[in-house]
């Protein structure tokens, strides 16, 4: 059986932004951190990187951040950015203060534009961000988008063709699904990840995108009781689920015109 991977506590501690690994030494013998209720002094030690070692860890009496390896689903308001550097609202911001410290970096999976709200993927697990990303996964992306114009009837065809090719781009789009929802709003089912590629497929069809919102990746959807700017931590099954392939037409919630 493999070893699970351990590190000093004062380190994980550290790794998770409570403070720097002298601060702590001084924190544990205030007595802040505990083992099972027990104050523990000699933070030296190497502990495990489990969830049930975590699981009997305290700071302050509250149960410790994430191990790192962890991967949130936040849904994204409009109006901020996935960026780290941007001048402006970013949507790190929205994480604990402390999570701004961890190490390694809880970096967006992928981006969501400015002006897009909705399902956006987070974790400070490279491998896992990079399998995600991967152009050639093909992970499903679904979004309501609300348009300018009504639809002119031959976009599902359009899109679905394999033969879109975008402006300044020189590889035609894969095969996308659009469902119409009214004249204004559609459900579009991508499984690449382009620059503006959903605002881009319609302006292709003389469109213009007013509202876009993600709705799911994979069989990963948003709650619908996840507010804008909230976060869960997603489970182990949660994340299985983004691997397992378009959800139902049942994914088809709010519109996005409903969700400002
Ligand atoms: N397509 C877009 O045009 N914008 C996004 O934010 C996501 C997909």
């Amino acid at each position: 059986m493999s070893k699970a991977p351990a590190l000093r506590l004062d380190r994980l501690l550290a790794n998770l932004g409570y403070g720097s690994r002298r601060e702590l030494q001084i924190m544990a013998r205030n007595g802040r951190i505990r083992l099972n209720g027990e104050v523990v002094r000699d933070i030296d030690e190497r502990v495990p990187l489990t969830s049930e070692y975590a699981a009997r860890l305290t700071f302050d009496g509250e149960a410790i951040d994430p191990l790192p390896g962890v991967v949130l689903m936040l849904n994204k308001p409009l109006g901020v950015t996935c960026s780290h550097k941007d001048s402006g609202p970013l949507v790190y911001r929205l994480l604990p203060d402390r999570w701004q410290k961890r190490e390694p970096k809880i970096s967006a999976v992928g981006r969501l534009d400015k002006e897009t709200s909705g399902l956006l993927l987070m974790t400070d697990d490279g491998a896992f961000l990079h399998q995600i990303i991967s152009p050639r996964r093909h992970i499903p992306k679904r979004y309501l988008a609300t348009l300018d114009r009504p639809l002119r009837g031959d976009e599902a065809e359009i899109f679905g063709s394999g033969e879109l090719m975008l402006d300044g781009e020189e590889k035609p789009l894969l095969p996308a699904t659009l469902e119409k929802i009214s004249p204004h709003e559609a459900a579009l089912t991508v499984t690449e990840g382009r620059y503006h590629q959903v605002r881009r497929m319609f302006a292709a069809v003389k469109n213009h995108v007013t509202a876009l919102h993600r709705v799911s990746i994979g069989g990963l959807r948003l709650p619908e009781d996840l507010e804008p700017g909230r976060y869960i931590v997603l489970d182990a099954t949660q994340r299985a689920a983004i691997m397992s392939g378009v959800p139902d037409a049942g994914a088809l919630t709010k519109s996005p015109a409903e969700e400002r």
